[in-house]
C-alpha cells in the first residue's frame, strides 16, 4: 500500500535527521510519498506566518507526519510553533516510550516505560499577561474534558500493549482544584480498566521515584508541563535526549518527532544522533499498519547498537549522522536484527 506522509524537516538538527531517517526508512521498502513542508522561522520568512495554513492541511489530509525539530526564541518573538502546531490538529496525546539501548551506558539498562503527556493544554495555553511593570500573571488551564481523555489514551494504550500500571502524576496537594481535577478524571476513567492497576504520585517524589527506583512505573500520565519535564528526565534515565522518540496523536492526525530539540550547538556539523527520531519513525510505522516494517527497522537499529561499532558523539563513538544511518541501512538490507 502507498502512503503519503507529510516531511517537516525542521531547524538546526533537524535536516541531518530527517534526512538520515528517510533513508532509513525507504531502505525497509515501504512505499512513502514525503510531502515537504515548512514551519518556524523559515515560514515566517517564505510565507510571513510561522504555522502556514499548507502545512497544516497537508497534515489533516494526509493524517500523519514526520517531523524534525523547530527552534522557539526564548523570553521574547514568535510562540512556539510545536506547541501551535500541537493545538492547531488538537494532537492531544503525547506518547514517549522510554527505553535503554543495547550498549548505551546508562543508569537503567532495563527500564521500559511510558510517559503520556497532555499536550493542549495547562501552562501551556500561553495565556501570559503583564497585570502591572514588575507582576506577571501566567494561567494554568486544567479542563475536565482533556484530562479525561488523556487519562483515557493512557488506560487503553496500556490495555492494548500489554501493560499492567497507570500512575497519574500532580501536585493536588498544592493545586487543588487545577491538578484534583486531573486527578479525579484520572480516577474516574480508571473504574472503567478493572484489570489494570491505577495509582498516584505528587511530581516531586515521582521524580525522586524515578531516580531511584524507576522500575515500579509503567505508564505515567500527566499534565502538559510535568510531562515535558518528566520526560526530559526519563530521557536522561537511558542515556540522553538522542535516544527519545515520541509521538503527538489527536483524530486529526499523527505527528511523529524526536523528544529533543533542534540542537543549534552542534547543527550543520553531521554529527548528531538520529535515534529518537528514527524511533519515532518506528512508532509511526506501527501507527500507519506498517508493522513488518517497523520491526525490521526498530530491530536493525537494535543490531547497530548491540554491535556498538557505529555510534554517535554523543554516546562515546565517533561516526556521523550518515554513517550510523548507513550502518541500519546495511543491517535492513541483511536482514540482520535484535529482538525488540
Ligand atoms: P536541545 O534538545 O536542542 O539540546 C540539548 C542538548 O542535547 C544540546 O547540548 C544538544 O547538542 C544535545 N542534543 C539534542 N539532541 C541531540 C541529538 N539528536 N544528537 C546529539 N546531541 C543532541 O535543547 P535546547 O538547547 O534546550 O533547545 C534548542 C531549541 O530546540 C530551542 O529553540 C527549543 O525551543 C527547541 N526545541 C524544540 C523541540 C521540538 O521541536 N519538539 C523540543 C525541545 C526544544
Amino acid at each position: 500500500m502507498k502512503h503519503t506522509i507529510t516531511l517537516i524537516p525542521g531547524d538546526g538538527i533537524g535536516p541531518e535527521i530527517v534526512a538520515a531517517t528517510v533513508r532509513v526508512i525507504e531502505a525497509t521498502g515501504v512505499d512513502i510519498e514525503w510531502e515537504t513542508h515548512i514551519l518556524g522561522a523559515q515560514a515566517q520568512e517564505k510565507y510571513g506566518t510561522t504555522l502556514p495554513d499548507d502545512t497544516i492541511e497537508s497534515i489533516r489530509r494526509n493524517k500523519v507526519a514526520l517531523k524534525g525539530p523547530q527552534m522557539t526564541p526564548i523570553g521574547k518573538g514568535f510562540t512556539s510553533v510545536n506547541v501551535g502546531l500541537r493545538k492547531a490538529l488538537d494532537l492531544y496525546a503525547n506518547v514517549r516510550p522510554v527505553r535503554a539501548l543495547p550498549n548505551v551506558p546508562c543508569r537503567y539498562p532495563e527500564l521500559d516505560l511510558v510517559v503520556m503527556r497532555e499536550n493542549t493544554e495547562d501552562l501551556y495555553a500561553g495565556l501570559e499577561h503583564i497585570v502591572v511593570p514588575g507582576v506577571v500573571e501566567s494561567l494554568k488551564i486544567i479542563t475536565e474534558k482533556a484530562s479525561t481523555r488523556i487519562a483515557r489514551y493512557g488506560f487503553e494504550y496500556a490495555r492494548s500493549n500489554g501493560r499492567k500500571k497507570v500512575t497519574a502524576v500532580h501536585k493536588a496537594n498544592i493545586m487543588k482544584l487545577s491538578d484534583g481535577l486531573f486527578l479525579e478524571c484520572f480516577y474516574n476513567v480508571a473504574k472503567d480498566y478493572p484489570e489494570l492497576e491505577a495509582d498516584d504520585k505528587i511530581i516531586d517524589n515521582c521524580c525522586m521515584q524515578l531516580v531511584m527506583r524507576p522500575e515500579q512505573f509503567d505508564v505515567l500520565v500527566l499534565e502538559n508541563l510535568y510531562g515535558d519535564i518528566v520526560s526530559d528526565l526519563c530521557a536522561g534515565l537511558i542515556g540522553g535526549l538522542g535516544l527519545a522518540p515520541g509521538a503527538n496523536i489527536g483524530e486529526q492526525g499523527a505527528v511523529f518527532e524526536a523528544v529533543h530539540g533542534s540542537a543549534p550547538d552542534i547543527a550543520g556539523q553531521g554529527i548528531a544522533n538520529p535515534t529518537a527520531l528514527m524511533l519515532s519513525a518506528v512508532q509511526m510505522l506501527n501507527h500507519i499498519g506498517e508493522n513488518d516494517a517497523a520491526k525490521r527497522m526498530h530491530g536493525a537499529i537494535l543490531a547497530v547498537f548491540a554491535e556498538g561499532r557505529s555510534i554517535t558523539r554523543d554516546l562515546g563513538g565517533t561516526a556521523k549522522t550518515n554513517e550510523f544511518a548507513r550502518a541500519i541501512e546495511e543491517k535492513i538490507k541483511t536482514g540482520a536484527s535484535v529482538a525488540a
